[in-house]
């Protein structure tokens, strides 16, 4: 069977709902054992709840990314739960305020810095000597399409994404002989509850700047995601593969 993950131990922040649900939906649906994490309790709770009916293998917790603490727990609760991680998916993310930068506050600034950058940091910091000393992982990390492209009135985020793209090709390099692979995926204008934080021009420009002329789907990304965390993308590292509807082409 193409892309199955029987006995993988997944885990992917920000799953209670959105891409991140999605992601962990498919990941299970392919067999995984998925820990969803996520900063709010009772959503993770009953997105795992929601997986083990579906038929898969899946835990809750709560886990602020922000935290090295709280990330160190997600981990040893997942090494408790499944004995292992095999592939780590950075999905938690915010967008921040949208405002063009000579309104952007320090605030601003360093809310979506810590969440979306040094977040993936610690995350991927947690995990990656065991899975160097198993010889065996698959990163993903869901950076943006604004992380490649700089979206005007949104230089935190955009700059955060660029910054997660770096980080895996970076990353990528230092693991390459430790058959550990990181790559990124960079969605374009997606249809989650993320866009609630940003005003209807925002979202008007992300939309036009989209070739196919719509948004994606959670399920759209998710697949990107799954195959680069299976051994089909056995030879895929470093790399940020775009699910734009065709805005960037390079
Ligand atoms: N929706 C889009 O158009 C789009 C486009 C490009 C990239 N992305 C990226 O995809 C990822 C998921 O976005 P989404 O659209 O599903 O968003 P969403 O807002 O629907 O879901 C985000 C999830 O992350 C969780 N979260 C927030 N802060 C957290 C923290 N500190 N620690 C752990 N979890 C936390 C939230 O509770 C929520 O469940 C983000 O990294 C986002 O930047 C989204």
């Amino acid at each position: 069977m193409f892309l199955e993950l029987p006995g993988r131990v997944a885990i992917v922040t920000g799953a209670a709902r959105g891409i991140g649900f999605a992601i962990a939906e498919r990941l299970s649906r392919a067999g995984a054992q998925v820990m969803v994490a996520d900063i709010a309790e009772d959503g993770a709770a009953a997105a795992a709840e929601r997986l083990r009916e579906g038929g898969g293998k899946a835990a809750g917790v709560a886990a602020d990314v922000t935290s090295p603490t709280e990330v160190g727990a997600m981990v040893e609760r997942t090494l408790d739960a499944f004995g292992a991680v095999d592939i780590l998916v950075n999905n938690a993310g915010i967008t921040g305020r949208d405002a063009p930068l000579w309104e952007t506050t320090d605030e601003d600034w360093e809310k979506v810095l810590d969440l979306n950058l040094t977040g993936v940091f610690y995350c991927c910091r947690a995990v990656v000597s065991h899975m160097r000393e198993r010889r065996s992982g698959a990163i993903v990390n869901v950076a943006s399409i604004s992380g490649k492209e700089g979206n005007p009135n949104m230089i935190p985020y955009s700059v955060s994404k660029a910054g997660v793209i770096c980080l895996t090709k970076a990353l990528a390099k230092e693991v390459i002989t430790d058959a550990v692979r990181v790559n990124a995926v960079a969605p374009g204008v997606i249809e989650t509850p993320l866009l609630d934080q940003l005003q209807p021009e925002a979202i008007d420009y992300m939309k036009s700047k989209v070739p196919m002329g719509r948004m994606g789907s959670p399920e759209e990304v998710a697949a990107v995601v799954h195959f680069l965390a299976s051994d089909a993308a056995s030879f895929v590292t470093g790399q940020c593969y775009d699910v734009s509807g065709g805005r960037a082409t390079y």
